[in-house]
């Protein structure tokens, strides 16, 4: 089954693809470079293209014989979507949008689309269920729920089959070190804590302490980058023709910020010094997944059940790559 990944050279998207080149698949990434890393996929294994240009999409997928898409490709910051909205919308659901046309155009018949738990109206105790209450209100979440909506109404009314994945927050790296997280600029917590003790920074602020929270910090549920890797392959053999479906992507486990750093010190064996800071636009209390449905329809299991295991591979990573995969 060839299939092409719109944002194969970035973070979850590159780990994706090597992913099922290691399960035999003819994968290719098609993607800009704008954010993404040429050396986390093999070089005959990346196209380098604009979502925005439907005309290169429609011969890539006849070219290559695409059977099916995987679409990465997005700008991914809540916080920065609310003050670039113009962007946010330009990129993540114009762009969507063509790419959903060049498909039609050439014949592709399934998708599967990264989405957000950004999406969900915001909980301060238990799980995030696929079916519970939405309020999308950042520009990020609000273009992730509208192409959720696009690809639904084009799968109803054009046969298109779909999966749609709802990540929790991507982390870690390959257990080898050779592949992780590099984002510019960068505002996921994991890295920037790990910053500290490789010297990069002096300490890392927290954004809020009166959060409604045992601890008084955000709950997130840390999932590792392989592990919604394999999610994505589940996703791509199991897709149903014409029909479409939504999972969580989640441990089911949350830990808060002061517990990623605790962690954090526990791996470098460092102490980290910390810093509060009033909280940061756009954040919710409270991200869990409810992932039973995952589990149960597509047979998957996180790997790395423990954020020790998830922050260890993340260290190795940034220790052997303390500047990321340097220049493109
Ligand atoms: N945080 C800090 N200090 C920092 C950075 C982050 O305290 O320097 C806190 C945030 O306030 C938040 C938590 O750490 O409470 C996690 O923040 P991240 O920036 O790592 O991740 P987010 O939860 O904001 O967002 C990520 C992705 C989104 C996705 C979301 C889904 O970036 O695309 O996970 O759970 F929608």
């Amino acid at each position: 089954m060839p299939v092409l990944a719109t944002g194969g050279a970035g973070y979850v998207g590159s780990s994706a693809v090597r992913c099922l080149l290691a399960k035999g698949y003819d994968v290719f990434a098609y993607d800009s470079l704008i954010k993404g890393h040429r050396q986390s996929l093999p070089a005959e294994r990346l196209i380098i293209g604009e979502l925005a240009d439907k005309n290169r999409l429609v011969q890539v997928m006849r070219d290559r014989k695409i059977d099916a898409v995987m679409h990465f490709a997005a700008f991914i910051s809540v916080g920065e979507s609310t003050e670039r909205p113009l962007e946010y919308y330009h990129n993540n659901i114009v762009n969507s949008l063509t790419l959903l046309e060049a498909m039609q155009e050439a014949d592709v018949k399934k998708i599967v689309f990264s989405s957000t738990a950004a999406v969900y109206a915001p909980i301060t105790e238990g799980a995030l269920q696929e079916d519970s209450p939405k309020n999308p209100d950042s520009p990020y979440a609000f273009s992730k729920y509208a192409i959720e909506r696009l690809i639904a109404d084009f799968s109803r009314a054009y046969g298109l089959g779909y999966t749609i994945l709802r990540y929790f927050n991507a982390c870690g790296a390959s257990p080898d070190g050779r592949y992780g997280e590099d984002h510019d600029p960068e505002t996921h917590l994991i890295p920037l804590v790990l910053r500290v003790p490789l010297g990069q920074r002096k300490k890392i602020g927290i954004f809020g302490r009166d959060y409604p929270t045992p601890d008084g910090t955000c709950i997130r549920d840390y999932i590792h980058v392989d592990d919604l890797a394999d999610a994505h392959r589940r996703a791509l053999e199991a897709m149903p023709s014409g029909r479409g479906s939504i999972y969580n992507i989640g441990t089911g486990t949350g830990h808060s910020v002061l517990e990623v750093i605790r962690t954090a010190e526990e791996v470098t064996g460092q102490k980290i010094a910390c810093e509060d800071l009033p909280r940061r636009n756009g954040d919710t209390t409270r991200l869990v997944a409810g992932s039973e449905k995952l589990r149960k329809e597509l047979g998957w299991a996180p790997t790395y059940q423990n954020l020790h295991d998830i922050i260890e591979s993340a260290w190795r990573w940034h220790r052997n790559h303390p500047d990321g995969y340097g220049k493109n």
